[in-house]
Parts: C-alpha cells; structure tokens; sequence
C-alpha cells in the first residue's frame, strides 16, 4: 500500500508519501518538512493567524514536492492521510481541506488520523514492535503516558495538570532568551552545563499515579534567573543543564508508577516508547533508556527527525488504519481539541477545576 500523510496543525507543513502494510517493511519514500520557524520567531511562539495563512500558501507545493520525491503519481496511492486533529485549527482546516479535495479527485481513501497517534504509533513505521506498550509522549502540546494495546486503543494512565513538557522546555529557553523553539536549545546548552550547580525541584516525583506537573519547575527556574539578574554564558549552560536534568528524573519516576499501573492492569509491555518533539531529546532518551534497563525493558524511540512532526507519522498511522478497514468520510470536521483516551477525565489543573 501507498500512502500520502499530511500534516499542518502546528508549524510544520508537511507531506509524505510511505509504502508498506503488505508484510513487507514499510519505508518512506518522501517526507518534506517545511518549518515555519523563522516567520513565528519574532513573536517567540506560534502565532496561529500566521501559520494558518503560511500552511496555505506552501500546502499544494509541499504535497506535489512530496510526489515529485517519491517517483509516484496519484494514481498509484492506496490513501490520503491527514493529521485532523488536535492543533492549531487554522492549520488544520488547510490540511484537512486539501487532503479531501486529493481524496475527492482521485477516488482515494481518505484517512483522517489523530495527530497523537501519529506521534504514538511512529515507532511501529522504523521498527518491528508489538502492542501492547508503554507510551510517554511528550510534545509541544502534550505531557501523557498511555497504555497503547492497539491501533485506537489507548488508555491514559497520567498526564500534565499544567504545561506540556515541550512548553516547559521553551518558556525556560525564552527567559533565558534562547529563542523559539527551545527545546532543541536547551538541549545544546545543557551539553557544556554543569547540572549540580542548581538544585532544582522535582515536581511529582514520589507522589501516587503517575501524573505530571512542570509549572512548579519554570517557576524556580525563573526564580534562579531572577536572583542572578543577567545571566552569563556559563549560567545558561548550568541552568539548561539543571532543569534537563530535574525533567529526566521526574520522568524516570513518572514512567516507573506508570509501569506499575500497566503490568497490573495490561500485563507486560513490549516496550518503553517515547515519542512527540520532546523524545528528539537525547539526553532525556538515556535517562529513558537507563531507566527502562532497569525494569528489563527496551526503551523504543522513532529517529529524532521522525519525533518532531511530520507528514510520515501521519502517512504511517493512516496505513495502520487503512488495513483495518478504518476509513472516514468525506464529511469529517476538523478538530481543535480529540483526546486519544476518550473515556480520560479532563486532567485537573489548566483552568479545570474538580
Ligand atoms: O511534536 P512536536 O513537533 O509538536 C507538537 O505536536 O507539539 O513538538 C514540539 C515540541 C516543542 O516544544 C520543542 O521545543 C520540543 O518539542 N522539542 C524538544 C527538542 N526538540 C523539539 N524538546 C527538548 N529537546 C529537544 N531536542
Ligand atoms: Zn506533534
């Protein structure tokens, strides 16, 4: 089978084309990404206005580059997927729309793929992994971990009760005036940082559930930079290298009672997985991958360009769905807001209230 995946719920216009789904390996036959960095850079966060009107004027462009890259035409697609959800809704739209006008056309399946499970089933495209496994995802919008047993079968067994952990990377990146995005960032800075310097809290850690919160950690970091007044070179590195440092140790923690509530509940996982922007960090992967060793497991994690998003994760997770038979309609409604575990309470915190 031949897919097309499209992706425009972020800042990423993106489209990729994947083979495979037949016994054979699946492979990628093109992924073009086209970051609109540097047009939200001045602004230091997504602007979604912005990045609706840009995944607009690039989407018809990417798609036929991604073609063009994979030697294929139209004709010879099995379907069309698009991330359809949760994101920016501007962007989505864009996605969405042309996805189903390609769709219409060409008399294609259309597929349209939580933009989650692209995240969370990634890692099923590089390598050979059976359900059920641990999943931490951990991106830009979402701190989660999920009992994946599987394809649309998800289960949360904790999430964020404040900020995602990619938000928590890039407000500390932009106190310390490192830029947007900052995890990539920080992650740099942290390599020369002394991690000891600081003693930053680890917020959760120790405590029931598995369930996260980041809001206690920027507000210390804020604090430290706040009694340094301008930091240095030096400083930024030791402060990056602290806060890294305070965020794999919370998820080593996180991942640990989460492991508990799996096995009693689901048995033995294939796999620790962790996906999302944040699992391009490496650091965080051998924190990950230490801890995983240590309860027998194998820590599983897409490539780093394959964690940050991309039309191939939603091309891979419409292929799953398509041999299931898991088609859409041509009806279907973007949306703002698609939890992957429709039956997880809203998480507490973030303007919830009990
Ligand atoms: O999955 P993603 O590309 O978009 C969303 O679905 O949100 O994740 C983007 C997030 C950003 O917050 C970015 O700072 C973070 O992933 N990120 C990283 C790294 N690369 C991207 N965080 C830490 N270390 C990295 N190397
Ligand atoms: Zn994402």
């Amino acid at each position: 089978m031949n897919l097309l995946g499209i992706e425009t719920s972020c800042d990423e216009t993106s489209a990729a084309v994947i083979s495979g789904g037949n016994g054979a390996a699946p492979s990628i036959l093109s992924n073009v990404v086209l970051s609109q960095v540097d047009i939200h850079q001045p602004y230091e966060g997504v602007v979604p206005e912005i990045a609706a009107r840009a995944h607009l004027s690039h989407i018809d462009r990417i798609v036929a580059q991604a073609m063009d890259e994979a030697d294929i035409d139209f004709a010879a697609l099995d379907g069309i997927a698009v991330a359809g959800g949760p994101g920016l809704i501007g962007g989505v739209i864009v996605g969405v729309m042309t996805a189903k006008a390609i769709a219409a056309v060409h008399k294609l399946a259309f597929l349209a793929v939580n933009h989650l499970e692209g995240h969370a089933l990634t890692v099923r495209l590089t390598q050979d992994l059976e359900f059920p496994f641990l999943l931490l995802l951990v991106s830009g919008g979402h701190c989660q971990l999920l009992a994946v047993t599987g394809v649309g079968a998800y289960h949360r067994l904790g999430t964020t009760l404040d900020d995602a952990l990619g938000e928590a990377f890039d407000k500390t990146a932009k106190m310390l005036g490192l830029g947007y995005p900052g995890g990539p960032q920080v992650e740099l800075r942290a390599k020369t940082g002394d991690a000891g310097r600081f003693d930053l809290p680890r917020p959760m850690r120790g405590r029931p559930g598995c369930d996260f919160s980041f809001s206690g950690l920027k507000t210390a970091v804020r604090r430290r930079i706040e009694k340094i007044g301008a930091p240095t070179d030096t400083d930024i590195d030791d402060i990056c290298a602290a806060f890294q440092c305070a965020v794999g140790d919370v998820l080593a923690d996180r991942a640990g009672r989460a492991l508990d509530i799996f096995e009693r509940r689901f048995g033995d996982p294939s796999a620790l997985v962790v996906a999302g922007g944040v699992a391009a960090n490496q650091y965080l992967r051998g924190q990950l991958s230490n801890f995983a060793a240590a309860r027998g497991l194998e820590l599983a994690a897409p490539p780093p360009d394959l964690c940050t998003d991309n039309g191939a994760m939603i091309a891979w997770a419409g292929l799953e769905r398509l041999r299931l038979g898991l088609t859409d309609g041509l009806d279907f409604a973007p949306r703002p807001r698609w939890p992957l575990d429709p039956n997880a309470a809203p998480a507490m915190g973030a303007g919830v209230k009990a």
